[in-house]
């Protein structure tokens, strides 16, 4: 069997799952996987009864864990929201993954998107051979959460247009879908609901729709609140990719990580950590995702081509590439903050130099 470059959360914590399902009493909603308890034990982590280690997925706080469960429990769907690389995907890949053992029934929004890709659409060799039929009807993912009970996730719903974000809303009060070609309808079953994700920094986005909107609970997913709790984020996804990538290249020191999400976040904030040194924050988000992936090139780097240990200068072109999205406007936010801040910190002129290098 070749491997697979992303196993999906069911199968790379199926052990995770299956202990968790092993160990716990209570009562689990109609057609769930896991209590809702367990399910906030899997997302927040922790030590099991017989001893297991669940690691942490969402690493924040843990009540949000609570309400997005307690509200997939509900009639009403889960609208995850806030900034990019706030961990709504990943989160909602996870809650899928604990919930329904199934974190694949997804649609990915885009302005594109149409409302076949949400309701259903046919099969036409067959239509036209057969007429509309049972068997010329094309499933769409949320035609199959409907029938098996399971949870199903929207990407971006806010991408895509209202007409087509608002096929949702007789899906979401009634629990049906009409299909008036065979004069039917498709019900869901218990365990069915809609997880969807929305950025609210993204251009170009549409509202949702404020019927729509009185059928979600949103969740805010918030930008880590402290430092360490950020350095915590990076570290954790940085050494499950390394595992994954099986890079020839020794673990991060911690030293790297910091530097890298006190630049994010002092950019970010538009202030230095010490509150006294005011710079101006570039267009692009720095988001934690961001940081991760900066980590992630440079190990790539020092790998293949440097000595094996993360060094600023196997950073230096991740950083740069991170910070300037706008060659010009970026590149003078950039320099400015590469003069006054890092230039100044005694423990950062390999960064400086490094830079200023390239
Ligand atoms: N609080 C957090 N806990 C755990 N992982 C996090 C956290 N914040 C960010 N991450 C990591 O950041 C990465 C990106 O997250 P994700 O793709 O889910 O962001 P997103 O909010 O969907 O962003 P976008 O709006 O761009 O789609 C994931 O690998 C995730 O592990
Ligand atoms: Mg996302």
């Amino acid at each position: 069997m070749p491997t697979l470059l992303r196993q999906h959360a069911e199968e790379l914590f199926a052990e995770e799952l299956t202990e968790l399902q092993k160990t716990e009493s209570g009562k689990r909603p109609a057609n769930w996987q896991l209590t809702p308890q367990s399910v906030v034990t899997y997302l927040i982590g922790g030590k099991l009864k017989n001893g297991f280690d669940i690691t942490p997925k969402y690493i924040g706080n843990r009540r949000l864990m609570e309400i997005a469960v307690a509200t997939l429990t509900t009639d009403r769907a889960l609208l995850l929201y806030g900034l990019p690389g706030t961990a709504k995907s990943w989160v909602s890949e996870h809650l899928a993954a604990a919930i329904s053992g199934n974190s694949t029934l997804i649609i990915q929004g885009t302005a594109g998107t149409s409302e076949e890709s949400i309701r259903y659409g046919w099969n036409y060799a067959k239509l036209l051979s057969e007429g509309p039929s049972e068997s010329a009807l094309v499933e769409t993912p949320v035609i199959r959460g409907m029938k098996d009970g399971k949870i199903v996730r929207i990407e971006e719903l806010t991408r895509m247009g209202a007409d087509v974000q608002d096929s949702l809303i007789t899906i979401l009060s009634e629990k049906s879908l009409p299909v008036p070609e065979l004069n039917t309808e498709i019900q869901a079953i218990r365990g069915f609901n809609i997880i969807a994700t929305a950025n609210n920094r993204d251009k170009g986005v549409n509202e949702l729709s404020s019927a729509l909107k009185r059928r979600f609970n949103t969740v805010i997913l918030p930008v880590p609140d402290s430092i360490e709790e950020e350095i915590d984020i990076v570290q954790r996804r940085v050494a499950s990719y390394e595992k994954t990538m099986e890079l020839p290249v020794e673990k991060p020191a911690l030293q790297e990580i910091r530097r890298i999400v006190t630049m994010f976040r002092e950019l970010r904030n538009g202030v230095t950590q010490d509150g006294k040194t005011k710079i101006k924050s570039p267009s692009g988000t720095l988001s934690t995702a961001e940081a991760i992936s900066v980590v992630n090139n440079g190990l790539a780097m020092a790998g293949y081509f440097g000595d094996g240990q993360l060094k600023a200068a196997d950073l230096a072109a991740g950083i740069i590439g991170a910070v300037i999205k706008d060659p010009v406007q970026d590149n003078i936010v950039w320099q400015e903050y590469l003069e006054t801040v890092i230039k100044t910190r005694d423990d950062w002129k390999d960064v400086y130099r490094a830079c200023r290098d390239l």
